[in-house]
């Protein structure tokens, strides 16, 4: 059995271990904790082991904690970094490489410039395969993974009949269980979003694609508005909307009148930490104009990249195929469930 430790136990982190401690294929040996909080011991309360740096130790001594980073990395196969942005690239050069281990990195990380963690950022629906062999690979961030599960679908369908994609990216403050952020009443603009960057390294530097990104202040996940400009005359909504009947992480809502109303559904249900793990395109917000298809759609920003880690995973441990790996990843996240019934509560009303 494989062994991983995720280095980080915070929004991402904590989802992770979640999952992955029903998977049969691996074994979690431990987290890492950095601060010496409430979720040291609401970790350990979970069945996980704690592991500090060991610069840090003194720090944690009235804590039960398991050792330091340092050595539990000694007996390790992988490890999920789950860092804040830019500590990936610190830890993979005082801590995986010099111990010649293998490791994910999440969306706060870059694959350009000298703090490089990898020369791939993964989206399993568009270069899965590109990942098999890989030591170092980082996983788009949340709205870069949405975008990828859009994006590629459409290629594949129209090809060179589009010639452009706009994408305005109404970014979430704060994550709902980040409850010591405070949002601040204001509508914040992002210079220079990395986001249309991140999406062209696996959907083509030379792409059309041009982003734009505000922040808003609600934990209720991103929201996308995007416009589709083609050739000709557009497709029909309802062209579209056929596009994902079947696409894995992609959820076709009629009803929902914004984005607490998915989050809410999701807790109703009981749904893993209220995430959904996927996109919901807003069907009644589909509109085709002239040459234009304008469309909207959400993203768990929390969820939607925990089955990508897992896919991820499973092609640099094991080195399986996308459908092996796809198939292990629904048998843990239920996925195809979660897009049924989320389809049938925010159904087209006749
Ligand atoms: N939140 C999202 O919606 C989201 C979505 C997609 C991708 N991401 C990306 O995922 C990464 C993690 O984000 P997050 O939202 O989970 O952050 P977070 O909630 O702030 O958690 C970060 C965790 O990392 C720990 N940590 C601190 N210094 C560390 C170090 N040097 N090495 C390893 N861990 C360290 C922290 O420990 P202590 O609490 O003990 O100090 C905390 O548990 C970022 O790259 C982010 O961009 C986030």
């Amino acid at each position: 059995m494989k062994k991983i430790f995720v280095n980080g136990y915070g929004s991402i982190g904590s989802r992770v271990t979640a999952f992955l401690k029903d998977d049969p294929e691996i074994s979690i040996i431990g987290v890492g904790k950095y601060s010496p909080d409430e979720k040291v011991n609401l970790a350990i309360s979970r069945g996980l082991k704690v592991y500090v740096p060991e610069k840090k130790l003194r720090e944690f001594e009235g804590f039960e904690i398991s050792g330091t980073i340092e050595s539990v990395l000694d007996d390790c196969d992988l490890i999920i970094d789950a860092s804040p942005g830019g500590h990936g690239f610190m830890n993979k050069k005082n801590l995986y490489e010099p111990k010649n281990l293998m490791a994910i990195y999440q969306g706060g990380e870059t694959i350009v410039g000298d703090k490089a963690v990898s020369d791939l950022l993964f989206n399993s629906r568009a270069n899965y395969d590109l990942s098999a062999g890989k030591k170092h690979v980082m996983q788009g961030s949340c709205n870069v993974t949405g975008m990828g599960r859009i994006l590629e679908p459409l290629r594949e369908k129209f090809g060179s009949k589009i010639i452009r994609f706009d994408v305005t990216l109404v970014r979430r403050w704060a994550d709902i269980e980040q409850t010591e952020k405070k949002l601040t009443d204001t509508i914040e603009m992002t210079e220079s979003p990395h986001h249309g960057d991140d999406v062209k390294t696996y959907f083509g530097e030379d792409a059309p694609l041009f982003v734009r990104a505000i922040k808003v202040p609600t934990r209720q996940m991103h929201l996308h508005i995007m416009d589709i400009r083609f050739k000709e005359i557009a497709p029909r909504p309802s062209d579209i909307h056929n596009i994902f009947v079947n696409e894995f992480g992609v959820a076709t809502l009629w009803t929902a009148k914004g984005t607490k109303d998915v989050r809410d559904y999701a807790n109703e249900m009981g749904f893993n930490f209220t995430d959904t793990n996927m996109i919901h395109i807003h069907a009644n917000m589909t509109v085709s104009i002239g040459d234009t298809v304008q469309i909207m759609y959400s993203d768990d920003q929390t969820g939607i990249v925990i089955p990508e880690n897992h896919m991820l995973m499973q092609s640099m441990l094991f080195g399986k195929s996308y459908e092996e790996s796809f198939s292990h990843t629904e048998s843990i996240f239920h996925m195809k469930e979660k897009k049924l019934k989320l389809e049938q509560r925010f159904a087209k009303k006749s």
